[in-house]
């Protein structure tokens, strides 16, 4: 039921390649045409590289991307109507008065509720020019990317059926995530700018990067290169520091913050190669006893040294990623692993601290960590493994 509605909406708007639809988005019924020396012109001072690289790339979508109308023909019945269209030369952009002029990348690892996502797109009908205005760099590359999904394409024109076309658009959701996990299967960083590219496309905001887990730990870490030297799955499946700032970059330029995972204090096995002193139950079996799921493996987090060691390796991390958001995921706690752990007991015992209030202190300690590189601490909403069963 749900699914026919939305479909029948999508239809009946006709824009159909455009995802998200926009808050406000109102069609004409004229044909229109790009002009074969269409332009994009930009009426901002200074303009961030990453706004000339945005400008650049919808040119290139406008001409290659070739939609065509999912209608018997592709289009061909519309021939004669485009061959007379009006057209458009230009689509100039222009922030409001006032607005700062800082780049996308600056713009979208803001704090997520001062981020600037508005836009207003206008595309006339009678062949003066289309007008893209926003208070921000970030809002002009959403305005870019609805504009470059407007157009159809046949015989050599990019041409609409829908002129004029009147949005003003801002986001209802001011997070818009999209999880990937880089620990159980590796992905090449080609893989992840391509997912990027398709985020950006619809419009998503947050690229959160679950990299290490029990299975392997990917990540190159300044000061902890053992911890990927031993726990990558192999040497070519490790995000070095370099790869890291390259997709920090490439997805800073899409409107995209990278929110980092390093999960904590479960789904650390991968640790234990290299430093098996900080582990609890790795490998334990039957796994059932001691994990959600193999392999076992959590951090001695009764252990001050322990707690010390995650606490540095988090800001390690931190300190690599500009975003003011930072996840130690929190999820999954196995308390069978700590009861059946000779040294979390003994630990407990001479600190006087029930698991409870053991775990307390390495959150405190560890968060403390994240707020002093200025970034806010994330965790996950977890429910014990057994909830999530059917
Ligand atoms: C479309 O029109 C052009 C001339 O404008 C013509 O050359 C072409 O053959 C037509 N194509 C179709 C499929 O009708
Ligand atoms: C600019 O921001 C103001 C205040 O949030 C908003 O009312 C306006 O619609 C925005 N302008 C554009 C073009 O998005
Ligand atoms: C913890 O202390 C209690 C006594 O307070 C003792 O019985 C127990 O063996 C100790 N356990 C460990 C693991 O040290």
């Amino acid at each position: 039921m749900r699914f026919f509605t939305v479909f029948s909406l999508l239809f009946a708007l006709g824009v159909q390649s455009l995802w998200p639809i926009p808050r406000s988005l109102q069609t004409g019924t004229s044909a229109l045409k790009l002009h074969k020396d269409f332009d994009i012109r930009l009426n901002v001072q200074h303009p961030p590289q990453d706004l000339l690289d945005a400008v650049s790339r919808t040119k290139s979508y406008l001409v290659n991307d070739r939609l065509q109308r999912l209608v018997v023909g592709r289009g061909a019945a519309d021939n004669v109507t485009i061959h007379s269209a009006k057209f458009i030369s230009s689509l100039e952009l222009s922030l409001v008065e006032g607005a700062a002029v800082q780049s996308i990348a600056v713009e979208s690892q803001k704090e997520i509720t001062s981020r600037k996502e508005n836009y207003a797109l206008s595309v006339p009908k009678d062949g003066s020019t289309a007008v893209l205005t926003a208070n921000s760099t970030l809002g002009l590359l959403r305005g870019l990317t609805t504009f470059e999904q407007l157009w159809y394409q046949f015989n050599g024109e990019i041409y609409t059926l829908e002129a004029p076309v009147e949005i003003t658009d801002a986001p209802a959701y001011p997070y818009r995530g999209f999880m990937l996990d880089t620990a159980r299967n590796f992905f090449p960083v080609s893989d992840i700018k391509r997912t990027l590219d398709a985020m950006s496309w619809v419009k998503i905001n947050t690229f959160h990067w679950h990299v290490v887990d029990s299975q392997s730990f990917p990540l190159e870490v300044a000061g902890f290169e053992e911890l990927s030297q031993k726990g990558a799955y192999s040497a070519n499946e490790i995000y070095s520091t370099s790869d890291v700032q390259d997709i920090v970059e490439y997805a800073g330029a899409r409107g995209i913050d990278v929110l980092i995972e390093i999960d904590t204090p479960g789904h650390t096995a991968a640790i234990s190669a290299s430093h098996p002193e900080h582990i609890a139950c790795n490998d334990a079996l039957p796994w059932g006893d001691f994990a959600a799921e193999p392999p076992a493996g959590q951090l001695r987090l009764a252990s001050p040294s322990t707690t010390k060691f995650t606490a540095s390796l988090l800001s390690a991390v931190a300190r690599a990623l500009p975003s003011r958001l930072f996840s130690t995921g929190g999820d999954e706690l196995n308390e069978n692993c700590y009861a059946k752990d000779p040294q979390t007991q003994a630990d407990l015992n001479s600190s006087g601290r029930t698991l409870e209030q053991a775990l307390d202190v390495f959150t405190q300690a560890t968060h403390g960590a994240i707020a002093a590189e200025g970034k806010t601490p994330v965790v996950w909403e977890g429910l014990p493994y057994w909830q999530y069963l059917p």
